[in-house]
């Protein structure tokens, strides 16, 4: 049995109290829908800033009435302290996603995103210290590499961060570990790399490529490259990001805590193989798509040119053991995404 499997199993006999910031977005949503289907009790928080009513109502009808009666949900702001006292009360675990993501939006507004994921970050580690919550797992990031040119990536060697958004990542990690050293708290850091799957939002300007992609060829829209399509990403699909949490955060690995781990499959696919992907698998219900060609333009500031992630760390001290390839989440997130925009 894995090592997911035997956890799902203790935490149904043995329900905990989880909190999930950012529980109205892609990541967040996912995690409440699992948590509640493996009948935890569960508290959201999340100011609507990215995020959707809708996702919370999908996540509703999944799980149904009873496993919903679990959940209570508060909206409210990461940047307040006293909002984030309150939702840290009588919880044994937070799973910390609420930040503004995208490379793109902190170049254009460095202060809103560094208020969201460094003020609200320090928030949210001086309530978790002083709720004694179990372990404060977080959202950390790939972009962490920074101008590193070594692939794969391995935890322990970084570059200089390329963007604002990719400095407070950085700054999340170093808080983190200082937690750790002055106040003797628990944290684990989960350096996503592109994740994908349902509920990720496809409109804006900063929605993430995969949303992004299918909407525009649903919609027989250009789809725009940036660079010559050689770019590459390890990208990996929701589900394996929920198991890498649940795991991160109840793992009793003797060196687990106070860690930084990739979280990605180990693979490496260029966005010229992920548009064919994409195109491939939505051609049979959408004829259009049998000639549909991207188009072509400059790169993208603060964008790095190739991401891989090495996962043996999470192997080794949280049995993280990702379910889903590229191709697999593709699949299983079209259907989503067909139904979700059609
Ligand atoms: N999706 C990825 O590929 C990826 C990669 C690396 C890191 N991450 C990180 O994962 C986390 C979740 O990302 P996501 O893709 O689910 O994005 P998302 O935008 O769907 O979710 C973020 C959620 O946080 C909420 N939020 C933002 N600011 C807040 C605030 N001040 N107070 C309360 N809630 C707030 C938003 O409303 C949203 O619901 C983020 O920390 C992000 O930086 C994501």
């Amino acid at each position: 049995m894995s090592a997911f499997d035997a956890l799902k199993k203790t935490l149904e006999a043995e329900p905990r109290t989880w909190l999930v910031t950012g529980a109205a977005g892609f990541i967040g949503s996912n995690l409440v829908e699992a948590l509640l289907l493996l009948n935890q009790r569960v508290v959201g928080l999340d100011n609507f800033a990215t995020g959707h009513e809708k996702n919370l109502a999908q996540v509703q009808v999944s799980v149904g009435p009873s496993r919903w009666e679990n959940f209570r949900f508060k909206r409210g702001d990461i940047r307040d302290l006293i909002t984030c006292h309150t939702v840290c009360k009588d919880v044994d675990y937070v799973l910390h996603q609420a930040a503004l993501g995208s490379v793109p939006r902190s170049i254009e507004d460095p202060l809103t995103t560094h208020a969201a994921n460094n003020t609200g970050f320090l928030n949210m580690l001086v309530a978790a210290r002083d709720a004694k919550v179990k372990r404060f797992v977080y959202a950390a990031s790939s972009s962490t590499y920074g101008d590193h040119p070594g692939l794969p990536k391995v935890e322990d060697v970084i570059g200089k961060p390329l963007s604002p958004y990719a400095v407070t990542k950085l700054v999340n990690e170093l808080y983190a570990d200082v937690f750790g050293r002055c106040y003797g708290m628990e944290s684990i850091g989960l350096r996503y790399f592109n994740i994908f799957g349902r509920r990720q939002d496809p409109q804006g300007a900063y929605a993430a490529v995969v949303p992004k992609w299918v909407a525009s060829m649903i919609r027989n829209e250009p789809v725009y490259i940036n660079g010559d399509g050689e770019t590459s990403r390890d990208f990996c699909y929701i589900d394996n990001v929920i198991q890498a949490n649940l795991l991160a955060a109840t793992s009793q690995h003797a060196d687990a805590a106070n860690q930084v781990y990739n979280v990605a499959v180990g693979d490496r696919t260029t966005l010229n193989q992920l548009f064919e992907a994409i195109r491939g698998l939505l051609e049979p219900k959408y004829p259009h798509l049998a000639d549909f060609k991207p188009v072509y333009r400059d790169f993208r500031a603060g964008d790095v040119r190739h991401s891989l992630a090495d996962i043996s760390k999470a192997r080794a001290r949280l049995g993280y053991a990702p379910t889903h390839r590229i191709g697999e989440g593709l699949a299983e997130a079209m259907d989503w995404y067909v139904q979700d925009l059609s």
